[in-house]
C-alpha cells in the first residue's frame, strides 16, 4: 500500500483506539462525539465562551471535547469553579501552551509557566514589586495622576471647536490610560504626552507587545491540529520558520528595550524594573528572566481597557444608573474638588457598577487555560492528567440559579447582597481564584472604580446623535480577552467647572 494511505491510516486507528481507551478506562464528563484526529474542531465557535454556555446547555455543568487529540473539560457552575480553583487547586493549577503561542522557548514567564519552583520566584517577585497591598499604595499617585491626565485630554478634546457635539472614540483615551500607568509601574516612565501622542520608545514597546498578541492568537490556530498532524504543517509551509523567527525577533526587541531603559540610567526602585535588578542576585535573576517578566506585566494592560470600555457602555444604554452614580459622587465630593481613592468607602453604589460590569464583561471570560498536573474527579467525572481546564467565569457570572434578571445591569444587586469578586466568593470569579488568580486584582478594581468614578463626576455621556442606546454593537472579538468588536463612539458632556479638569500633578511629560 501507498506510504501515503498508511501512515494517515495508522494515526486515524492509533488516535481512535486512544480516545476509545480513554472512555473505556475513565468516567469522562459527557459531551459531543469526537470526529477522528480532528476531534472537535467543528462544534467549537469563535467565540468560545458563548460556545462553550451553549453546549453546556445540552451535556451539562460539566462536558469534555476533544481538539487535537487533547481533552478539554469545561466548568460552568459556581460548585464546579470551587472544585476547580479551590478543592483540587494543587493538581489544576499547570497551564496549557502550546510551542505556537510560547513567548519563551521553554515557557520560563510567569504568565504561561507551570506551577513550579521558577513559577513561585517569579510571582514572589513581582509581588514584592508592584502587587502586594503596599505596593499597591505606594503606585496610587501614579493611578491618580493618570486618571487625572485621562479626564485632561478627554475634556481638551470634547471642548475644542471641531470635535464639540461630536462623538469621541472612548478606547483612545482608556489606551492612554492604562498604557501609561501601566508604564510607570513597569519602567517608572510614561511614553503617551499630554496630548496623547506617543514617542518613539512608546511605539517600540507597542510593537512588541502587538507581537506577543500576533503568536498568542497563532496559539489558537496550531492548537487545532492534532500534533500528528502538526508536522505536515511545516512541511507545507514556512511555519516552523516564520515561529522562530518571530520568537528571536520578538525576544531580542525585548531585551533590547530593557537593556536601553538600563542604560539610559533613570531606573529607580520605584518600579518592577528597578525593583527586579536589586533582587537581581538574592533571587538569581538573569537578564532574561527580568525583561520577560516586565513584559508579562505590561501584556495585563489590555483587561483594564476592555473593562472600563464595556462599563461606560452599560451606563450609556442605562441612563438611570449613570444619574444615580453622579448623584452618589455629588452628594460625597461635590463639585469644588475631585475624587480621589479615599473616597471609594464613601461610594457603594460606585463599587457596584463595577462589579456589576465585571460580572456581566469579565475581560477573560474563561480565565486562562489550566492544566492537570495529576488525575482528579471533578463533579464525580475523571479528568485525567494533562487535560486542559476552563472555567466559564462568563456563564457563571449568568447563571439564572444565582443571578435575577442575569442580563439586566443592576448595580443594586451588589448593594442588596454583598458579593466579593477578588476570588473568595465561586458566584463571582473576574479574576479567578486560588494559586494562579490575578496577583494584580487589588490594581484592577482599584483602576477601575476610580477611572470610572471620575468618567462619572467630571462628564455626562452620551450615544452619538441620532444613535438609539439599544442599537450599540454588544458583541465581542474572538481571543483570550473580549475587546468589544465595535470601539465605543459616545459624547461626554462636562459637567464641573474648567479648573477641575486640568491634570496638576507632575509628570515627565
Ligand atoms: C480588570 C482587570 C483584570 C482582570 C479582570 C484580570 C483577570 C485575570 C484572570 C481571570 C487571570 C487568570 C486567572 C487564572 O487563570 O486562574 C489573570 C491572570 C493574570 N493577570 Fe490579570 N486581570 C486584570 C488586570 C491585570 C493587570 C492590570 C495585570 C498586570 C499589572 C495583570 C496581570 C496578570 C498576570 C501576570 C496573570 C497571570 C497569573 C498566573 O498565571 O499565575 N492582570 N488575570
Amino acid at each position: 500500500m501507498d506510504l501515503f494511505l498508511i501512515i494517515p491510516l495508522s494515526i486515524t486507528i492509533l488516535v481512535a483506539a486512544h480516545y476509545l481507551f480513554q472512555r473505556l478506562r475513565f468516567k469522562l464528563p459527557p459531551g459531543p462525539n469526537p470526529w477522528p484526529v480532528i476531534g472537535n474542531i467543528y462544534d467549537i465557535k469563535p467565540i468560545q465562551f458563548r460556545c462553550f454556555h451553549e453546549l453546556a446547555q445540552t451535556y451539562g455543568p460539566i462536558f469534555s471535547f476533544t481538539i487535537a487529540s487533547e481533552l478539554n473539560v469545561v466548568v460552568s457552575n459556581a460548585e464546579l469553579a470551587k472544585e476547580v480553583l479551590k478543592v483540587h487547586d494543587q493538581s489544576l493549577c499547570n497551564r496549557h501552551r502550546s510551542k505556537g503561542g510560547r513567548v519563551t522557548e521553554d515557557g520560563v514567564d510567569f504568565i504561561w509557566a507551570d506551577y513550579g519552583p521558577y513559577y513561585v520566584k517569579a510571582r514572589k517577585v513581582c509581588s514584592l514589586a508592584l502587587f502586594n497591598p503596599k505596593a499597591v499604595d505606594a503606585y496610587r499617585p501614579n493611578r491618580e495622576n493618570e486618571v487625572n491626565a485621562m479626564v485632561e485630554l478627554l475634556f481638551n478634546d470634547c471642548t475644542d471647536s471641531v470635535n464639540k457635539g461630536k462623538p469621541l472614540t472612548i478606547r483612545r483615551y482608556l489606551e492612554m490610560l492604562s498604557f501609561n500607568n501601566i508604564t510607570r509601574s513597569t519602567f517608572g516612565k510614561r511614553f503617551i504626552n499630554s496630548k496623547g501622542e506617543i514617542d518613539s520608545k512608546g511605539k517600540e514597546i507597542k510593537s512588541v507587545l502587538n507581537g506577543l498578541m500576533v503568536k498568542s492568537k497563532r496559539r489558537d490556530k496550531v492548537d487545532e491540529y492534532p500534533p500528528c498532524l502538526r508536522w505536515l504543517l511545516t512541511l507545507t509551509s514556512n511555519r516552523k520558520k516564520d515561529d522562530q523567527e518571530t520568537t528571536m525577533l520578538i525576544s531580542h526587541q525585548k531585551n533590547q528595550i530593557i537593556r536601553d531603559m538600563v542604560k539610559d540610567g533613570a531606573i529607580t526602585n520605584q518600579c518592577l524594573l528597578g525593583t527586579l535588578l536589586t533582587l537581581k542576585e538574592e533571587y538569581d535573576l538573569n537578564e532574561e528572566i527580568i525583561s520577560t517578566l516586565c513584559w508579562m506585566i505590561i501584556a495585563g494592560s489590555d483587561t483594564i481597557v476592555i473593562t472600563i470600555e464595556w462599563a461606560l457602555t452599560e451606563l450609556l444604554r442605562n441612563p438611570r444608573v449613570q444619574k444615580k452614580a453622579q448623584e452618589e459622587l455629588d452628594e460625597n465630593i461635590g463639585n469644588e474638588r475631585i475624587m480621589t481613592e479615599e473616597d471609594f468607602s464613601n461610594l457603594p453604589y460606585l463599587q457596584a457598577i463595577a462589579k456589576e460590569s465585571l460580572r456581566l464583561h469579565p475581560p477573560t471570560p474563561l480565565m486562562l487555560p489550566h492544566k492537570a498536573k495529576t488525575h482528579v474527579k471533578i463533579g464525580g467525572y475523571d479528568v485525567p492528567k494533562g487535560s486542559i481546564v476552563h472555567v466559564n467565569v462568563w456563564a457563571l457570572g449568568r447563571d439564572p440559579n444565582i443571578w435575577d434578571d442575569v442580563n439586566e445591569f443592576r448595580p443594586e444587586r451588589f448593594l442588596e447582597e454583598d458579593v466579593d469578586v477578588k476570588g473568595h466568593d465561586f458566584r463571582l470569579l473576574p479574576f479567578g481564584a486560588g494559586r494562579r488568580t490575578c496577583p494584580a486584582t487589588q490594581v484592577g478594581v482599584n483602576l477601575l472604580t476610580s477611572t470610572l468614578g471620575h468618567l462619572l463626576h467630571h462628564f455626562d455621556w452620551k450615544p452619538p446623535n441620532g444613535v438609539n442606546v439599544d442599537e450599540i454593537d454588544m458583541s465581542e472579538n474572538p481571543g483570550v480577552v473580549t475587546y468589544m468588536s465595535t470601539p465605543l463612539q459616545a459624547i461626554p458632556i462636562p459637567r464641573l467647572t474648567a479648573n477641575l479638569y486640568k491634570c496638576l500633578s507632575s509628570m515627565n511629560s
